[in-house]
């Protein structure tokens, strides 16, 4: 049996075990490899994950807080995970421990076209906005980023490039993308953001990394609006996918992956 988890802390309400297991089956691979969810307090982190080869793991998707706890302790680190600085897959190949990142990736493949040359305003700046910041300058486009605490996008800016802006001009961009909390907690995105309900444009691409069962208020105002939306289940199951081909060499099957992602 090759197994295969999630890490996270929490990690109940984890899509990825049901986008995994039903890939897995439509794969044929049902019988040979498992996927499951792990819940791990961070100060167990290492030993667990240390404790996963022999127990059978072939490799994990790890997330929130685990990300930079996963690529500090890799023997092996991608290119893209140690210059985002956060590993979401890990991969147990004989003695060694790889980390590679597959959000910067799965972020770019849910976009309905190129942002080279796009203008883009980032909100957030925390692991999820590092992915998306990183590949987004690796595409050409122009990276602006927004935060609520401006010295932590400073922070970003200064160490992988775009630069900050206090007062975005919300019509202005190309594409915008939420990679803040707000609204996981049922929080109103026009009070706690610098955007406003009318003011989206057609021709924007609006990406909400916010994920539940219903679109978001975010992404509702985008799509009134004529613009195109993007929400974090489409992102979620990018880079499962990614992080699936990668565990089992074989091509994901994404509608099945979407499906059962959204339940
Ligand atoms: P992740 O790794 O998922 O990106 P994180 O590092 O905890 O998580 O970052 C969360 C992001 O959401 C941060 O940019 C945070 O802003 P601060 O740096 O100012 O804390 C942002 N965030 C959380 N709650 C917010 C709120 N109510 N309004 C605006 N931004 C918020």
């Amino acid at each position: 049996m090759n197994r295969l988890a999630v890490l996270g802390y929490p990690v109940g309400h984890s899509r990825s075990p049901a986008m995994h297991s039903a890939a897995l089956a439509e794969l044929g691979l049902g019988e040979e490899w498992s996927y499951e969810a792990i819940e791990v307090a961070p100060d167990a982190f290492e030993a667990r994950v240390r404790a996963m080869p022999g127990e059978g793991f072939a490799g994990a998707n790890v997330t929130v807080p685990h990300k930079s706890a996963a690529l500090a302790l890799a023997d092996e680190l991608s290119e893209t995970a140690r210059e985002i600085g956060a590993a979401n897959t890990l991969v147990f190949a004989e003695a060694e421990i790889r980390a590679e990142n597959t959000d910067a990736e799965g972020f770019l493949r849910s976009l309905p076209g190129s942002p080279t040359g796009r203008r883009a305003l980032i909100l957030g700046a925390g692991g999820a906005a590092r992915a998306v910041v990183w590949a987004l300058l690796r595409e050409g486009a122009e990276v602006e980023v927004w935060n609520r605490t401006e010295l932590r996008s400073q922070h970003l800016c200064e160490e992988l490039g775009g630069r900050t802006v206090g007062a975005p001009e919300q019509g202005t961009y190309g594409l915008i993308v939420n990679t803040t909390a707000v609204g996981l907690g049922g929080e109103d995105p026009f009070a706690e953001l610098p955007l406003e309900a009318d003011a989206f444009a057609t021709g924007q691409t609006v990406v909400d990394m916010v994920y539940g069962g219903e679109p978001t208020a975010l992404l509702r105002a985008a799509d009134a609006a004529g613009a195109t939306t993007v929400d974090g289940i489409e992102i979620l199951v990018q880079q499962g996918a990614l992080s699936l081909e990668t565990w089992t060499t074989r091509p994901a099957p994404l509608d099945t992956m979407r499906a059962a992602a959204r339940g």
